[in-house]
């Protein structure tokens, strides 16, 4: 890639992939696409390509963009942070993770939520540590930490809990599911728009309800649709293992791993290796989680 074009691509905030081309919404249904909304793609700037496909992108793109300036007013997506300005205490963690600049301020003293610049990873809002302060809207706490608790219902310490990205890992599963590539039936998935979203407490909500293992997974490092948002999450598993070994808990129960949308063995096998895993653990490790875990105020 150009520096020119590669300088160009950063300062419209779109991601780009290890080999410097353009990453669009999505392979199917928004081939046109960067993640970024109201960013359009067309030619080589997404890979080398054929005149011919070039030219069909570009007729695709430009009827996106005739659909967007038609109108008065832009639709954005639904999923994005908010932020409760009576709890916030402006600590100002949020503001460097946010891989989009919509954070704007002064650490502890004005805070600013750029909500037109947020593209919805949820990465500022696993950052927060403020009870109630800052969610995503579609993915708030109760809402995934209702699906844990439906997934780990039963038999909780045989399960493996599998927070799995929208755009890349989440694809992979499902893939695996349509090619019948099979794997363990003791595993329960989570989708998250990004691998960014998982924080430290819905980690521990998991395994305060007894969950065997918890797998966090999402899109190659490079491949991120929110540019950069999943090297937070790698530091963030590397704390969170720690912080479980320092309460007594096999810190291999929690892992990470990153899928993309077309590799649904490797999704298949990752599941299977957590889940022998499982089996392989001494049942008092297991039954000793719920009261070495313990998350307040859920
Ligand atoms: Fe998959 Fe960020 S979108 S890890």
């Amino acid at each position: 890639m150009s520096e020119e074009k590669g300088d160009v691509l950063r300062q419209l905030k779109v991601s780009i992939d290890q080999e410097g081309f353009a990453l669009e919404s999505h392979p199917k249904l928004g081939p046109a696409e960067a993640a970024v909304q109201g960013v359009l793609l067309a030619g080589t700037v997404q890979y080398p390509k054929s005149v011919k496909e070039s030219a069909l992108q570009a007729l695709a793109a430009a009827a996106k963009a005739s659909v967007i300036i038609s109108k008065n007013e832009i639709e954005r997506e639904p999923f994005v942070a908010v932020v409760d300005l009576e709890k916030c205490t402006k600590c100002g963690r949020c503001i460097p993770v946010c891989p989009y600049g919509a954070i704007l301020g002064e650490v502890r003293k004005n805070i600013e939520f750029v909500t037109a610049a947020c593209q919805g990873c949820g990465t500022c809002v696993a950052e927060c540590t403020v009870e109630g302060a800052l969610t995503q809207e579609g993915f708030t706490d109760r809402q995934i930490m209702a699906q844990v608790d439906a997934a780990l219902a039963e038999n909780a310490s045989g399960k493996v809990l599998i927070y799995a990205c929208n755009w890349c890992s989440y694809a992979g599963a499902d893939l695996a599911g349509v090619m019948k590539i099979q794997y363990p039936s003791n595993t329960r998935v989570i989708r998250t728009m990004c691998s960014g979203r998982v924080s430290q407490k819905l980690i521990m909500y998991a395994f305060s309800k007894g969950a065997g293992a918890v797998l966090v997974t999402g899109c190659h490092i490079g491949d991120c649709h929110y540019i950069n948002a999943n090297h937070q999450t790698e530091k963030r598993v590397e704390r969170w293992r720690t912080q479980l070994k320092a309460k007594g808990v096999n810190s291999d129960r929690l892992q990470l791993w990153w899928v993309s949308a077309a590799e649904p063995k490797r999704f298949a096998d990752k599941a299977g290796e957590m889940s022998a895993l499982i089996s392989k653990l001494p049942p008092e490790e297991l039954q000793s989680t719920t009261a070495k875990v313990v998350v307040r105020g859920a």
